[in-house]
Protein backbone atom coordinates (compact mmCIF):
# COMPACT_ATOMS: atom_id res chain seq x y z
CA UNK A 1 0.00 0.00 0.00
CA UNK A 2 1.66 3.01 -1.25
CA UNK A 3 2.28 6.10 1.57
CA UNK A 4 1.08 8.53 0.44
CA UNK A 5 -1.84 8.59 -2.87
CA UNK A 6 -2.30 10.79 -5.59
CA UNK A 7 -5.63 12.32 -5.79
CA UNK A 8 -7.44 15.13 -7.60
CA UNK A 9 -7.93 16.81 -3.79
CA UNK A 10 -3.88 16.94 -4.06
CA UNK A 11 -4.11 19.26 -7.38
CA UNK A 12 -3.02 23.13 -7.42
CA UNK A 13 -4.46 23.36 -11.05
CA UNK A 14 -1.57 24.04 -12.46
CA UNK A 15 -0.95 21.35 -14.90
CA UNK A 16 2.87 21.76 -13.94
CA UNK A 17 3.40 21.95 -10.68
CA UNK A 18 0.67 18.58 -10.35
CA UNK A 19 3.15 16.95 -12.43
CA UNK A 20 6.01 17.23 -10.08
CA UNK A 21 4.07 16.70 -7.16
CA UNK A 22 2.54 13.57 -8.39
CA UNK A 23 6.60 12.63 -9.02
CA UNK A 24 7.17 13.31 -5.64
CA UNK A 25 4.77 11.24 -4.26
CA UNK A 26 5.87 8.44 -6.56
CA UNK A 27 9.50 9.00 -5.31
CA UNK A 28 8.27 8.93 -1.37
CA UNK A 29 5.80 5.64 -2.05
CA UNK A 30 9.27 4.17 -4.03
CA UNK A 31 11.74 4.62 -0.77
CA UNK A 32 8.81 3.45 1.26
CA UNK A 33 8.98 0.29 -0.71
CA UNK A 34 12.32 -0.02 -0.09
CA UNK A 35 12.23 0.31 3.53
CA UNK A 36 9.50 -1.83 4.05
CA UNK A 37 11.17 -4.41 1.91
CA UNK A 38 14.75 -3.90 4.06
CA UNK A 39 16.57 -2.82 1.00
CA UNK A 40 20.26 -2.19 1.90
CA UNK A 41 21.15 0.94 3.06
CA UNK A 42 22.97 1.94 0.02
CA UNK A 43 19.59 2.02 -1.99
CA UNK A 44 17.85 3.57 0.59
CA UNK A 45 20.38 6.86 0.77
CA UNK A 46 20.42 6.40 -2.74
CA UNK A 47 16.52 6.74 -3.68
CA UNK A 48 16.84 9.34 -0.51
CA UNK A 49 19.41 11.61 -2.17
CA UNK A 50 17.21 11.59 -5.68
CA UNK A 51 14.21 12.54 -3.34
CA UNK A 52 16.21 15.52 -2.30
CA UNK A 53 17.02 16.62 -5.31
CA UNK A 54 14.29 16.47 -6.93
CA UNK A 55 12.23 18.40 -3.97
CA UNK A 56 15.08 21.15 -4.49
CA UNK A 57 14.64 21.15 -8.18
CA UNK A 58 10.55 21.23 -7.83
CA UNK A 59 10.82 24.06 -4.76
CA UNK A 60 13.05 26.10 -7.25
CA UNK A 61 10.30 26.04 -10.03
CA UNK A 62 7.82 27.31 -7.64
CA UNK A 63 9.88 30.00 -6.28
CA UNK A 64 10.48 31.01 -9.99
CA UNK A 65 6.90 31.47 -10.58
CA UNK A 66 6.24 33.23 -7.28
CA UNK A 67 9.12 35.48 -8.28
CA UNK A 68 8.46 36.31 -11.52
CA UNK A 69 4.62 37.03 -10.95
CA UNK A 70 5.38 38.95 -7.38
CA UNK A 71 3.42 36.30 -5.28
CA UNK A 72 2.56 38.20 -1.73
CA UNK A 73 3.00 34.97 0.00
CA UNK A 74 6.21 34.28 -1.38
CA UNK A 75 8.35 34.79 1.60
CA UNK A 76 6.60 32.54 4.08
CA UNK A 77 6.23 29.77 1.72
CA UNK A 78 9.49 29.85 0.56
CA UNK A 79 10.88 29.66 4.48
CA UNK A 80 8.62 26.43 4.44
CA UNK A 81 10.51 25.13 1.65
CA UNK A 82 14.02 26.10 3.57
CA UNK A 83 12.85 24.86 7.29
CA UNK A 84 12.31 21.57 5.18
CA UNK A 85 15.22 21.21 3.28
CA UNK A 86 17.16 22.19 6.61
CA UNK A 87 15.40 19.45 8.47
CA UNK A 88 15.73 16.89 5.99
CA UNK A 89 19.64 17.19 4.84
CA UNK A 90 20.69 17.20 8.65
CA UNK A 91 18.55 13.91 8.58
CA UNK A 92 19.88 12.63 5.48
CA UNK A 93 23.84 13.85 6.54
CA UNK A 94 23.17 11.64 9.40
CA UNK A 95 21.75 8.50 7.72
CA UNK A 96 24.43 8.45 5.04
CA UNK A 97 26.95 7.96 7.96
CA UNK A 98 24.85 5.17 9.24
CA UNK A 99 24.20 7.41 12.96
CA UNK A 100 20.25 6.72 12.61
CA UNK A 101 18.00 4.19 10.80
CA UNK A 102 15.26 4.94 7.87
CA UNK A 103 12.37 5.46 10.49
CA UNK A 104 8.66 4.47 9.61
CA UNK A 105 8.66 8.06 11.45
CA UNK A 106 10.76 10.01 9.11
CA UNK A 107 8.93 8.38 6.07
CA UNK A 108 5.90 9.91 8.34
CA UNK A 109 7.56 13.32 8.73
CA UNK A 110 8.26 13.23 4.67
CA UNK A 111 4.81 12.05 3.83
CA UNK A 112 2.63 14.84 6.33
CA UNK A 113 4.66 17.46 5.37
CA UNK A 114 4.76 16.66 1.63
CA UNK A 115 1.21 16.41 1.69
CA UNK A 116 -0.33 19.58 4.08
CA UNK A 117 2.54 21.85 2.31
CA UNK A 118 0.63 20.59 -1.33
CA UNK A 119 -3.00 21.09 0.54
CA UNK A 120 -1.96 24.46 2.17
CA UNK A 121 0.52 26.32 0.70
CA UNK A 122 0.84 25.13 -2.65
CA UNK A 123 -3.25 25.40 -3.10
CA UNK A 124 -3.11 28.67 -1.98
CA UNK A 125 -0.92 30.02 -5.07
CA UNK A 126 -2.92 28.26 -7.39
CA UNK A 127 -5.47 30.75 -8.59
CA UNK A 128 -3.00 33.74 -8.46
CA UNK A 129 -0.94 31.44 -11.03
CA UNK A 130 -3.93 30.93 -12.86
CA UNK A 131 -4.66 35.01 -12.73
CA UNK A 132 -1.14 35.20 -14.38
CA UNK A 133 -1.49 32.67 -17.22
CA UNK A 134 -0.23 30.01 -15.95
CA UNK A 135 -2.18 26.68 -17.16
CA UNK A 136 -4.71 25.29 -15.15
CA UNK A 137 -6.43 22.19 -17.33
CA UNK A 138 -9.63 24.05 -18.36
CA UNK A 139 -6.88 26.63 -20.31
CA UNK A 140 -4.91 23.48 -21.57
CA UNK A 141 -7.76 21.95 -23.20
CA UNK A 142 -9.53 24.60 -24.69
FE1 LIG B 1 5.09 21.94 -4.10
FE1 LIG C 1 5.69 24.78 -2.12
Amino acid sequence: MPLLEWSDELSCNVREIDEQHKRLVGMLNRLHQAMVRREGQRLLASILGELMDYTTYHFATEEKYMALFHYPGFQSHSAEHEDFVRTVSRFQKQYENGDVGLSISVLNFLSSWLRDHIMGSDKAFGPFFNANGLCGYEAAEA
